[in-house]
């Protein structure tokens, strides 16, 4: 069964009246549109986050005041008014015009217009790539085709996920909420992009090789004549670590340079490198 069918399952007999969801009109005129639970989308259809969902992820995300959040496929609008009420300028895009406007009156009522923006649009076709956090709840293959473009944000954006993962890419955390509003999707994976470090480095002491699988880094270290496999090589966002020698590296990546502390049973120093070939 795919992931689209299975939502659809688990919505049959779900008779979830919109207002009881969290941010949605409780009084809308009559003729107001009213969407409907599982009602179908350009390439998902929409079910709502439970609230207590949506603050877990905007949790795990750390979301601040600096942060600028978009949810892709943006429903009710509920996660970026959420988002724009912790202070964080927030976007939402949205193939379904009544559910734009729904959520720009939504942001309204709830007095955050100022900050919750929502655009009519496929988010396939749009440009997310200024965002510092992406949430979303989509659907298991569209995760995996958003996913190039995903990678190749600023290292350190933080993607947060209801329910559906990102293939074999591991995710950096995952949570999993139990009761309040939650009885179904209350899951959510996190990841944090990471710097791209695959590539020939060049060392005061030697030369770096690296291979890079999303998080995880593996390569050598070539110093004085002899060459020595790294290990525990983890990447989380700009932030590098790997042990080669029984030396622990730590450092930060920025773009084509690397620096950070050495630490050895002989004492702490500094380490650099700069990237001198791309794979
Ligand atoms: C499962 S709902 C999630 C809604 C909201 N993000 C939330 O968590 O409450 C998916 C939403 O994506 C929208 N959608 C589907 N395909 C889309 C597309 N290609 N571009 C933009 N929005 C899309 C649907 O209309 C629906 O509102």
């Amino acid at each position: 069964m795919d992931a689209a069918h299975f939502i659809r399952r688990a919505l049959l007999g779900v008779t979830l009246v919109v207002a009881g969801c969290g941010i949605v009109p409780g009084h809308a005129a009559a003729a107001e549109f009213q969407p409907q639970v599982g009602q179908e989308g350009k390439d998902v259809i929409w079910v709502p986050t439970a609230q207590a969902l949506v603050d877990k992820m905007l949790d795990m995300a750390k979301v601040t005041p600096k942060d600028y959040v978009i949810d892709l496929g943006s429903g009710d609008g509920r996660t970026v008014i959420t988002a724009a009420k912790r202070g964080a300028r927030a976007m939402g895009i949205e193939y379904n015009p009544d559910m734009v406007e729904l959520s720009k009156r939504n942001a309204a009522k709830e007095r955050v217009s100022d900050k919750a923006t929502f655009v009519k649009a496929d988010l396939f076709e749009s440009d997310f790539s200024q965002a510092t956090v992406i949430t979303m709840f989509l659907l298991p293959d569209i995760n995996l085709k958003l996913r190039p473009k995903i990678l190749d944000m600023k290292p350190g954006t933080r993607i947060v996920s209801n329910s559906f993962d990102m293939g074999d890419w591991a995710d950096d955390e995952t949570a999993k909420i139990t009761g309040g509003d939650c009885s179904y999707y209350c899951t959510a994976h996190l990841w944090i992009v990471q710097a791209k470090v695959e590539g020939m480095w060049r060392m005061p002491e030697g030369e770096l090789e690296l291979q890079q699988k999303y998080q995880l880094i593996s390569g050598t270290l070539k110093s004085g004549g002899s060459s020595t496999q790294i290990t525990n090589g983890r990447l989380h966002g700009d932030e590098i670590s790997f042990t080669a020698d029984g030396v622990q590296y730590t450092g930060r990546v920025n773009g084509n340079a690397m620096e950070g502390t050495v630490k050895s049973g002989a004492g702490n120093g500094k380490w650099s490198a700069t990237l001198a070939a791309k794979p």
